[in-house]
């Protein structure tokens, strides 16, 4: 069955899901300055999805056109709760559903869930097995590690691929090293071969480390990976899926008009529901890079509340207008 996936650019690029980072104000923002090919939700807990504190959890799944191709990523333990996720995820029209099995945060594994489902495949096969149920057409992918506690790339990836997933997305370590040591992009490559043996029709998105477009396309190149994921990487560089190699700068203004326009998108989205604290990490990534920037970040940072803060930037954006 054709799905998004098989018709995307080789190399794709994807915005790796964040929990606290890839929120709906955020993948707006993004789309906006240099948009990836792919975007994932943050990751959403599938009982949640049906317990009595789902209006809060359903706010995760909410996107706009602007924001396509976009994957609705999903975690659990259970297999009845994916089946009607899938569902709900389906009547949302997203793009696309993720079955997260990478997560080695304890709240997580002791749920059996995330990276707890490289240990046990055959929970692993239910979940896959409900949310192609639940998904219809919908294409369904699972996003993992090598392996929980010991790399076991080999077994662990060719049993994903038995199951006939539309994609998979590899962060090249395993559970226990958590963001630890490097990125294994040997063993991306090797799932590669896998997929090749086992699955032809599965996309592999390598993840692991990623700064740069240029490291990008030497990972598409050496590995033979259909598409790559980039999390941390935005971090330092808002624009970093400008598709090109050449550096870039971005000015003060820029940096400060995107950091005004994500707060008031962020007011704007989220009410009362969400306080100023969750700005304070985009704080650290905009305000960076220009002359200038330590002293407005530590201000910035200072700030208890939008009003407060929004006042500074404007503040700081006028005396750039003066000055240029
Ligand atoms: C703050 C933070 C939150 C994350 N949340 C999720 C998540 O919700 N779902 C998921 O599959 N991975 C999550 N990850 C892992 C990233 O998607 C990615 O696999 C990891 O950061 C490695 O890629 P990178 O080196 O490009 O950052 C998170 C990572 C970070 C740093």
């Amino acid at each position: 069955m054709p799905n998004f996936w098989t018709s995307l650019p080789k190399p794709f690029l994807a915005l790796a899901p964040m929990e606290g980072i890839t929120d709906f104000v955020f993948r707006e923002i993004i789309a906006e300055i240099a948009k990836p090919d792919v975007f994932f939700t943050e990751f959403t807990n599938t009982d949640g999805l049906f317990s009595t504190g789902r209006d809060l959890v359903i706010q995760n799944l909410s996107f706009t056109e602007k924001q396509r191709s976009i994957v609705a990523q999903i975690w659990g333990a259970n297999p009845k709760s994916f089946f009607k996720a899938a569902q709900l995820i389906s009547e949302l029209k997203f793009d696309g559903i993720d079955l997260n099995m990478g997560c080695p945060d304890k709240s997580i594994v002791n749920k059996k869930a995330g990276a707890a489902l490289i240990k046990n495949p055959n929970l692993t096969q239910e979940l896959i097995k409900a949310t192609r149920e639940g998904a219809g057409n919908l294409a369904v992918s699972v996003k993992t590690r090598i392996g929980f506690d010991k790399n076991i790339m080999q077994e662990w990836i060719t049993f994903l691929l038995e199951q006939n997933l539309d994609a998979l997305t590899i962060h090249g370590r395993t559970g226990k090293m958590r963001f630890k040591g490097q990125a294994s992009w040997e063993d991306i490559g090797n799932a590669v071969l896998i997929r090749n043996e086992v699955s032809p029709k599965t996309i592999i998105i390598g993840n692991g480390d990623i700064k740069s477009y240029k490291e990008a396309l030497e990972k598409h190149k050496n590995c033979q990976v259909d598409g790559v994921m980039i999390g941390r990487g935005i971090l330092a560089n808002p624009w970093i899926f400008n598709k090109t190699t050449e550096p870039v700068t971005h000015t003060k203004k820029e940096h400060l008009e995107i950091l005004l326009r994500h707060m008031k998108k962020h007011r704007d989205k989220w009410g009362t529901t969400r306080n100023f604290a969750p700005i304070k990490k985009f704080i650290k990534m905009y305000v960076n890079n220009f002359p200038g920037a330590p002293d407005l970040r530590n201000k910035l940072m200072q700030c208890r509340e939008h009003t407060q803060a929004e006042r500074l930037v404007t503040q700081a954006l006028s005396s750039t207008l003066e000055h240029s």
